[in-house]
């Protein structure tokens, strides 16, 4: 059977964001007065702003009213936006544009699926939103990844059942999201943390869209 839509997670799968993350909440738990590792990070990846700054309130033992909360995430996404103003197509992670392409010709569909709220920005940013027959974002979702809301809205709005819909993915939760959405999911990143994907590569370069045919 082939595949009849491809569901692409933003940040860390088609654009170098994750980075762009990890940079911001360092610098907040800098000030906050602790150290916040790469591999601290892997646990924010695919879980949305105020969740990952729960998360990273628990990693540093940090107690907060909800008013400094709000704060403190808001200056995070401040920091973020900085790095996300310089953005350009040039952006856009090695092979990723190539393969949304050649994935198209294939007459296969394709979606965003992304907790971010930042993500229309993103897409202008790197002219990537023609390549998209749906997007779905963090502002159309109430329940982040692990949640499959995010990919089942999307295979909703490409009118393709989920079991025809590949997902691919940069994040734990989103392998999770994917899988509990009744998708096939590839893992872009290192098979040590993607554990549960379908399949896993290092990046787009070299993917052949012939691969997503099972
Ligand atoms: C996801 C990222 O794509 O978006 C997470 O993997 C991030 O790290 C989440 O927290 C929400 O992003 P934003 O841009 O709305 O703060
Ligand atoms: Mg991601």
């Amino acid at each position: 059977m082939k595949a009849k839509a491809c569901l692409f997670d933003l940040d860390g799968v088609l654009v170098d964001t994750a980075r762009f993350h990890y940079l911001a909440w360092k610098d907040l738990a800098q000030r906050l007065g602790f150290h916040f590792t790469e591999e601290d990070n892997e646990r924010l990846k695919g879980v949305s702003r105020m969740d990952s700054l729960e998360i990273l309130l628990e990693i540093g033992g940090i107690r907060l009213s909800q008013e400094d909360k709000i704060l403190y995430a808001t200056q995070k996404n401040s920091l973020y936006l900085t790095y996300i103003e310089t953005m350009t197509p040039e952006d856009i992670l090695p092979g990723a544009l190539e393969f949304m392409k050649a994935v198209r010709r294939e007459g296969i569909k394709t979606a965003l699926g992304s907790v971010s709220k930042n993500a229309a920005l993103i897409l202008e940013k790197t002219s990537l939103l023609p390549l998209f027959d749906a997007i779905v974002d963090g502002n159309l979702i109430s329940r982040a990844k692990p949640d499959p809301e995010v990919f089942l809205k999307g295979a909703g709005l490409l009118h393709v059942p989920p079991q025809s819909c590949i997902v691919f993915e940069d994040a734990v939760a989103g392998v999770e999201a994917a899988h509990r959405a009744g998708m096939k999911c590839v893992g872009i990143g290192s098979p040590e943390i993607l554990k549960e994907a379908d399949l896993v590569v290092p990046g787009f370069a070299g993917l052949d869209p012939g691969m997503i045919a099972w």
